[in-house]
């Protein structure tokens, strides 16, 4: 497998990405970015050295090249090497991006269906993560050597399903941040202090997530829908009369979970009151 690579974009996934590579034996050449307070923390941590650009002597010697600049950056950042090194593997960790935006020569887009807060973290979450490949066949070799090594799994996607599963990659990670939100302003908007039940809600999430492992959706699911408990929804809709925003948020999730609920065969007859509560509120 090649092992001589350029970090473009020493950000949290680049940063996280390399130093894993690194401890696997993998030689990293330079690193190029923008501003210089974050070239100068990647090449300390990962004791590299920071390059000017695309034309320097490093690039003689390099195999693959890791794009992890945002989304928007990459196309521009590829086209320019592209048209100096055709025949260098170039690699991007967006999930939504295909890995045509690299151009014609060997590519791959390598996405970790991974939540990169900081690098820290990510080192952690990084080894065992999941990853969708998707490219040309050398970048898809060399994808799941890099994965197998990192002990993740991996999976062969299309460039047409990337949106979509990108979207959906969102909703499970980051709404999940914006529903605790939706949840700790409730709890303070009932007067109850931030701290303590931000230690509460966040047992009730790995409790929920432990109980999606254990038993999957929607076997998962508890609470009013799913007890089919019509009076409890009625409590909470005449609560959210007075708040427009969270009052559709709510609406749109209790129907999706009706759904959900629906596409199990022995979903109970209640499903049907509750259905018609959250469609006459949708109106
Ligand atoms: N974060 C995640 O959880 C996650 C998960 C999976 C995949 N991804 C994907 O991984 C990629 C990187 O995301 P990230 O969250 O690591 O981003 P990030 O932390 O914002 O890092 C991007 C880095 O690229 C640098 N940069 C911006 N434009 C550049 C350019 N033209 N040339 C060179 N460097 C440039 C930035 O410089 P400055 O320091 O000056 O801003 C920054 O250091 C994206 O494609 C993203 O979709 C992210």
């Amino acid at each position: 497998v090649s092992e001589n690579f350029v970090l473009i974009g020493p950000g949290r996934v680049g940063i996280s990405l390399s130093y894993v590579l690194k401890n696997k034996g993998f030689s990293l050449l330079g690193v190029i970015g923008r501003s210089k307070e974050r070239i100068d923390y990647a090449c300390k941590l990962l004791d590299a050295k920071a390059v000017d650009n695309f034309e320097s002597h490093i690039f003689k010697k390099a195999e693959v090249v890791l794009i992890t600049t945002p989304d928007d950056a990459i196309l521009n950042v590829a086209c320019k090497l592209r048209a100096l090194y055709p025949e260098l593997l170039l690699v991007h960790t967006s999930g939504l991006h295909p890995s045509h935006i690299l151009g014609d020569g060997p590519r791959l887009s390598l996405h970790p269906l991974q939540s990169f807060a900081d690098v820290k973290e990510a080192l952690k979450n990084l080894p065992g993560s999941f990853f969708s490949l998707e490219g040309d066949e050398k970048g898809l070799e060399w994808g799941k050597k890099v994965v197998e090594m990192l002990n993740g799994e991996w999976v062969i996607i299309s460039s047409e399903q990337k949106p979509l599963y990108h979207l959906s990659a969102c909703i499970a990670s980051n709404f999940l941040v914006t529903l605790f939100y939706f949840a700790l302003k409730g709890m303070q908007e009932a007067g109850i202090e931030k701290d303590k039940v931000k230690k509460g809600l966040l047992a009730l999430v790995d409790g929920t997530i432990k109980n999606i492992k254990s038993f999957g959706v929607p076997n998962a699911l508890t609470g009013p829908i799913v007890r089919g408990d019509v009076g409890t929804i009625e409590r909470h809709l005449e609560v959210l009369r007075e708040k427009s925003g969270l009052r559709e948020i709510y609406l749109q999730l209790a129907l999706f979970t009706v759904k959900m609920l629906e596409e199990k065969k022995d979903f109970k007859s209640q499903l049907d009151q509750i259905k018609k509560l959250i469609l006459q509120h949708l109106e």
